[in-house]
Parts: structure tokens; sequence; C-alpha cells
């Protein structure tokens, strides 16, 4: 996004201030369609806990996506949203029974990926079909929190428990509609897919009453320019011939899921601060801002790379600085970045903050979440308020002391 429009909005909405370009979002969503479109029966299912605002739910309604949710109050979100029942997938782990009972009450589809659960499941629903999380034990992701596919992971059912599958479905007479993984995020070596997906096909082969294959995400998306990224358009010919293939062994015309998130939404935002102050100290300069890892804990958490620029002085010339947030606690944006020249009252811009920034956000130190803006074809839209202390205080119950 123009730098002028950015300032121009901190100016309106105030800061710090994540905004987002919906027109990205779109762009990126029918990227992904294109890159399957010789597949017959494509769904893409949004990966809600990437960016749960109402509005990016609806522009992703508006273009057809389903969506993936992981709680029972990402359901709700959806529904809200308008998205048709039939068109969100629950995909939760380790939930209580009690959420799974919610869940078929709202008549959403609902993957399983414990036998405890699926016991429970086929007791209590012996006619509703189903569908299950593999395991494929393939390491990928770009790093350990974020793979989720391996042999030591908590998600999934392994590939090795495929006959205790077999054995609780025939004691409830349970259909298996279909059959989904999710190895992990930031997943930029298409081999990994493949590889996993074979293992996959592999599995689905072993029950003859899928409807649907459910590959997850985590496609990598670039970080700064030049950064590598998933290659969504040769896996998309490469996994698209190869399901094409699977289809005519298994006798149908199975339907192809994907759930990206940050694929959709990570590119399309942007979280404004300002620096408050700029500290010299003999080793470093730092830039010190109005946020930190209450707004977007990626950095600390994953060590996660987010480009910074100075927005107030993009052409300036390039100087090193760790770019610091305000909470007492070591929250580095950046260390060592090579940024236009900062002076007190600059705004920074943090990109790559569409998703899981604002939705892994928090009120530590009693800060305020910020506002968010989403431009939509060249308006700009106020989608959340900023924080004010009636939230801080909201629920707290106050006893006489
Ligand atoms: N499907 C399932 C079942 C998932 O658990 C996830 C993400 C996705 C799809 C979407 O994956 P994506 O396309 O966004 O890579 N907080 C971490 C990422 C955790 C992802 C959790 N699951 C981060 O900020 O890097």
């Amino acid at each position: 996004m123009q730098n002028q429009l950015l300032l121009s909005l901190v100016e309106k909405y105030g800061c710090p201030l994540y905004v987002y370009d919906a027109n990205k979002i779109e762009a990126q969503y029918n990227r992904m369609i294109n890159a399957f479109s010789s597949v017959k029966n494509l769904k893409i299912n949004y990966a809600v806990k990437a960016n749960t605002n109402l509005n990016i739910l609806k522009i992703l309604r508006n273009l057809g996506s389903g969506t993936d949710c992981v709680s029972i109050q990402e359901v709700k979100l959806c529904i809200k949203a308008g998205f048709n029942i039939k068109d969100i997938s629950y995909t939760p782990s380790g939930v209580s029974f009690e959420e799974i009972n919610e869940a078929i009450s709202l008549g959403v589809k609902i993957t399983l990926d414990n036998f405890s659960i699926l016991e429970k499941f086929g007791e209590k629903y012996p006619n509703t079909p189903v569908s299950l999380r593999i395991n494929p034990h393939v390491m990928a992701g770009g790093n350990h929190k974020i793979s989720t596919g391996h042999i030591d992971s908590k998600f999934g059912i392994s590939i090795y428990q495929i006959d205790e599958i077999k054995n609780v479905i025939s004691k409830y007479g349970t259909t298996i509609n279909g059959i989904h993984m999710h190895t992990g995020s930031d997943i930029y070596n298409i081999d990994a897919f493949l590889k996993a997906t074979e293992i996959l096909l592999n599995v689905a082969k072993e029950f003859n009453t899928i409807e649907f294959v459910d590959f997850g995400s985590g496609f990598k998306v670039p970080y700064k320019s030049g950064d590598n990224e998933t290659n969504i358009e040769e896996m998309g010919l490469k996994l698209s011939h190869r399901f094409k293939e699977f289809c005519k062994e298994y006798g149908k015309d199975l339907t192809l899921i994907f759930e990206p998130g940050k694929f959709l939404v990570s590119e399309s935002g942007n979280l404004l601060v300002k620096v408050n102050v700029v500290k010299t100290t003999p080793n470093i300069v730092f830039a010190g801002v109005d946020s930190g890892l209450n707004h977007l804990i990626r950095p600390m958490m994953y060590d996660a790379y987010h480009h910074i620029t100075n927005v107030s002085n993009p052409d300036g010339d390039k100087k090193y600085y760790s770019v610091v947030g305000y909470i007492c606690e070591t929250d580095t944006f950046g260390a060592d970045r090579k940024i236009g020249e900062i002076t007190e009252g600059d705004i920074l811009c943090l990109h790559n903050a569409g998703a899981y920034s604002f939705s892994m956000s928090s009120n530590y130190n009693s800060r305020y979440r910020p506002a968010e803006v989403m431009v939509y074809n060249g308006k700009d839209y106020l989608i959340r308020e900023r924080e004010t202390f009636e939230d801080l205080l909201r629920n707290q119950v106050e006893i006489n002391l």
C-alpha cells in the first residue's frame, strides 16, 4: 500500500493501527482458484484463525470461499458473517464432546482427530458421516512450533492406526466421508506437500465412502521482496494431475479441499506503529514504538521475520535500528534492520500482519488492542474500534475489600 495512504489512515484513525487491503485478499483467493482450475470439484476453506474480523470473513464469503474453524466460537463467527452452514468445516483438536455436540446441532461438517472422540461420536451419532484428520508423519513447516504433521505432534490420528480406525467405525457403523491432514505452516518445499499427498491418498484408499480429501494448508508467503514462497502454480499443476489420477483409480469425482490462512490474508495486512523514542546505546540504536508483543507476537514467538519500513521517511538514508516494543519484556520486532532514518514521531510499517497478528493479540501490560481498518476498492472502512479502558474492566468482578 502507498505510504501516503498509510499516513493518512493513521491521521484519520490513530495509532497503532492494523490496515488490511481487501483487494489483495481477493487476488490471492483467485490465484489459488486458478492454480487448481483443472480440478472439477475444488473447495477453498479459509482458515479463520488467521484473521477473524467479520468483514474479512465477508470478503471471502463473497468470493465463494468456505471456512475452516477450530473452535465453536469460530463457527459462530462464520455463521454471523453469513456463511452457509454447508460451507463451514470444524476441525478441532482435543476439544470436549460437549463442543462436538454443539457443532452437530449447528449442522457443520466435522473432522475428528482422536479415538476417544471417535468412539463417543460413533456411539451417539451412528448415522452421521464424519471425516478424520490423519497425521502423515511428514516433517514440514517453517519452525518446530508450527510443524504439525510429524510423529511427535499432538495432531491427527497416526497412519499406523488405520486398523484401529476400522475397528471403531465398524463397531458403530460410522461412515468416513473425508480424509484430512495439515502438516504445518510456512512450508516452502512443494515436495513435502506432494509426499504427504501420496500418504494421505493411500489412507483414503482404505475407505470406500470418501467424498473429499482435505490437504490442509501451510503455503509459505514472501515476507520481503525477493523472499521465497511456495510455488502455488507449480504445485497446482502437479497436485491436480495426481488428484485427478487418484479420482479415476477411486472411481469417483472427489472434492479437493485446501484450508489456507496465511496465503489468503498475510500479505494484505500492515501494522502501523509510531516511534516513541530513539535510544542510542554504545551498541545499538533502538527505535521504541507504541506497540509490542501484545499486538504482534510472531517475531517473539517464532522468530518470525516481519519486514519493517519507515512510512514517514521511506527514501531517507538507510541506518541500522533495532525496532522494539513498549512492553516490559524483550519484545524485539526486528534487530539490526536497515531502515530509512528514523525520527521520534515517525510511523513505521510492520508488513505481513494480516495473518496470526491481530488474532493472536492480547491486553498484556493492560494495553488496548489497536483499531482495524480495511481498504477496499479505494475506500477505507473502520472494521474494529480501538479498545478503551472499559474493555480492560469488562468481566472483571470487583468485590468489596
Ligand atoms: N488448517 C488447519 C487445520 C490449521 O491448523 C491451520 C493453521 C491452517 C489450516 C492454516 O495454515 P496456514 O495456511 O495459515 O499456514 N500462528 C502460527 C501459525 C499457526 C498455524 C496453525 N494452524 C504463525 O503465526 O506462524
